[in-house]
């Protein structure tokens, strides 16, 4: 007799290699009891296993049963049924189970695009027009300066839509692009035969160098070519309803340049001329000119190392106010190291390696839009093979933190309510903490690179897990993927547009301990831990808005999982 689908039964909705851990967890409590693993039709039994109790997390406690199959390795499609609770969603064992998702991941940027009609031969049914040209950006008092005085209208057109708004940061900007180019840098094999049908597509260049080009456009005309300071954002006054893009036509300005913003565009501009210096053919000079610009940014900020983009202190001063986004971060010296880091990466000149204390303390921050320590050393280990003398002395030191940084995220995991990797503290579960779990994922990808142990490949792979499905909430975050994944992202475009299915391929941030209290959206669970507040709702921006610095470590995540699987 057929049986309703138990929301109960968590696991990655999409699936697993045929090599790799395969687990499901049940929540709710119940002892031990069988599992069984049918084929998709409920036909056949396949595999039998015990479910075995998990130890309840310290925040939920939540006891689960784990349904460990990873003895089972046939191709194939599959429920999981297990008695007393029902079946599982179905889901394929396959080699390159998570092709189509890191490609959705990636042609996801591809709908943030803006200035450009995204037609329905790239976009299918979510084609529409172009907004936000921004040809016609205005210089804000607060970037004013004798040469651009207020009122200059500068010419700031591309780039990709940050989030669920439309405005245009370069700080935020700054990791996003630089995950992108690691991607491609780490697995180049895998994106040179990548197609993800974008107008570029059928060029030379592979897909996500052209995508992160719409974006790498946009952030050179932030510079302001009389001094080499970068503009913190391009911006409405106000986050716009929402809209579609083309309905969006408030005027938008430029605003404050700062450190960090000057940094973040030091270091992916780098990071850029570098790799599309083997694109020169395609793109003569840009490479060039993507050097002499981080150059000169990099120099701004040797100047003005500590300007901070205060929002509110710039609204007591300024007219019009600036309400959207702040990415008001007020410490810089991360991305002094990442910046530092790159251009040495990229000119081999020990001037910039011995510009910074590469090791200021003994932390090891997760990545972030406010903390980018590691973009550096991961750079600076991906060219461990051709580091000057005085770079090649700190290898040990730089290796062992980053392994070591590894096994601590890895300890304890298989003992975890979601054998996951994430979610080893209720601090994992923050704003955007989607982006939390990819990057310990790429933290993990980087120490199996340097010590080729499958353990911290496997703590990537659950973290994506994780992200597809085995959750506390039981979503799979990632937008057209999964039987239950977020439908109602706030995203403008995927709200005003009309049509049931959001933009396929976007990240939603997921669970946020605070998200209750920061949107104040109604609808979150009560007495919900900080592993289950979440809903799927576009008015909760603190729980589920999508963003590209969530994206992209997704990219990064999926892609590199895809082209290890079978090393
Ligand atoms: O840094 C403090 C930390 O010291 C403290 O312990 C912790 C306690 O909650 O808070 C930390 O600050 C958080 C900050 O992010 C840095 O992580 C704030 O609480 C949190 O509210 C803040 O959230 C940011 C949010 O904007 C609000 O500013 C998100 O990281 C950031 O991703 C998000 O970005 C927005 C853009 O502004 C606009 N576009 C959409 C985008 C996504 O929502």
């Amino acid at each position: 007799q057929a049986q309703s689908i138990a929301d109960n039964i968590r696991l990655n909705q999409i699936g697993f290699y045929p090599a790799a851990t395969k687990v499901a967890v049940v929540v709710g409590e119940n002892n031990g009891g069988k599992f069984y693993l049918k084929t998709a039709d409920g036909s056949k039994t396949v595999f039998t296993g015990q479910l075995t109790q998990s130890k309840p997390n310290e925040f939920s406690k939540k006891p689960t049963r784990i349904a460990d199959f990873s003895g089972f390795n046939k191709p194939g499609t599959y429920v999981l049924e297990i008695p007393g609770v029902g079946k599982s969603y179905t889901f394929s064992i396959k080699p390159e189970v998570h092709k189509a998702v890191a490609d959705a991941g990636l042609k996801a940027f591809y709908y943030q695009r803006m200035s450009i009609d995204l037609p329905e031969k790239y976009a299918g049914k979510w084609h529409r027009k172009a907004g936000h040209p921004d040809s016609k950006a205005i210089v804000h008092p607060s970037a004013a300066s004798d040469k651009r005085p207020t009122g200059t209208v500068i010419y700031s057109t591309r780039g990709w839509l940050d989030a669920g708004d439309y405005n245009k940061y370069i700080v935020n900007s700054g990791i996003t692009t630089g995950t992108l180019l690691a991607a491609y840098e780490d697995f180049p094999a895998y994106f040179k035969t990548q197609k993800l049908n974008i107008p570029e597509s059928n060029n030379q260049v592979p897909d996500v160098l052209d995508e992160a080009l719409w974006n790498l456009r946009w952030m050179l005309t932030m510079q302001d070519p009389n001094d080499g300071g970068v503009y913190h954002k391009l911006t409405n006054p106000a986050f716009d309803g929402m809209v579609m893009p083309d309905k969006s036509d408030k005027p938008r300005y430029v605003v404050q340049k700062g450190t960090g913003a000057a940094l973040n565009f030091a270091a992916v501009m780098a990071q850029a001329s570098r790799v599309y210096k083997n694109y020169n053919k395609d793109f003569p000079g840009l490479a060039d000119s993507m050097l002499t610009a981080a150059t000169r940014a990099w120099e701004w900020a040797q100047k003005n190392p500590k300007v901070i983009y205060d929002q509110e202190t710039n609204n007591n001063q300024f007219e019009p106010k600036i309400t959207t986004g702040a990415y008001g971060d007020r410490e810089f010296s991360d991305e002094f190291i990442w910046a530092a880091s790159e251009l040495y990466a990229s000119t081999k000149q020990d001037k910039y390696y011995t510009a910074v204390n590469l090791f200021p303390d003994t932390n090891m921050p997760l990545p972030s839009w406010n903390q980018v320590r590691l973009l550096g050393y991961y750079t600076l280990a991906r060219h461990q093979n051709s580091l000057t003398p005085v770079a090649k002395k700190d290898l040990p030191e730089l290796k062992k933190r980053l392994v070591t940084f590894a096994d601590e995220l890895i300890a304890g995991a298989n003992e975890r309510t979601y054998r996951t990797v994430m979610g080893k503290t209720e601090k994992d579960y923050i704003w955007g903490s989607s982006s939390v779990a990819a990057n310990q994922g790429i933290a993990l990808i980087n120490a199996y690179k340097l010590t080729n142990d499958k353990k911290y490949l496997e703590g990537a792979i659950s973290n994506l897990d994780y992200l597809l499905g085995r959750n506390a909430v039981g979503f799979s975050f990632l937008t057209g993927f999964g039987k239950k994944s977020t439908m109602n992202p706030h995203h403008r475009p995927s709200v005003a547009d009309g049509i049931k299915e959001p933009i396929p391929g976007l990240l939603s941030g997921g669970t946020n301990a605070r998200a209750n209290v920061q949107d104040k959206c109604a609808g979150y669970p009560s007495n919900a831990s900080a592993d289950e507040m979440y809903i799927d709702h576009d008015c909760s921006y603190a729980s589920n808005e999508i963003a590209i610095n969530w994206n992209a470590p997704f990219v990064y995540l999926a892609s590199g999982i895809e082209a290890l699987q079978n090393k």
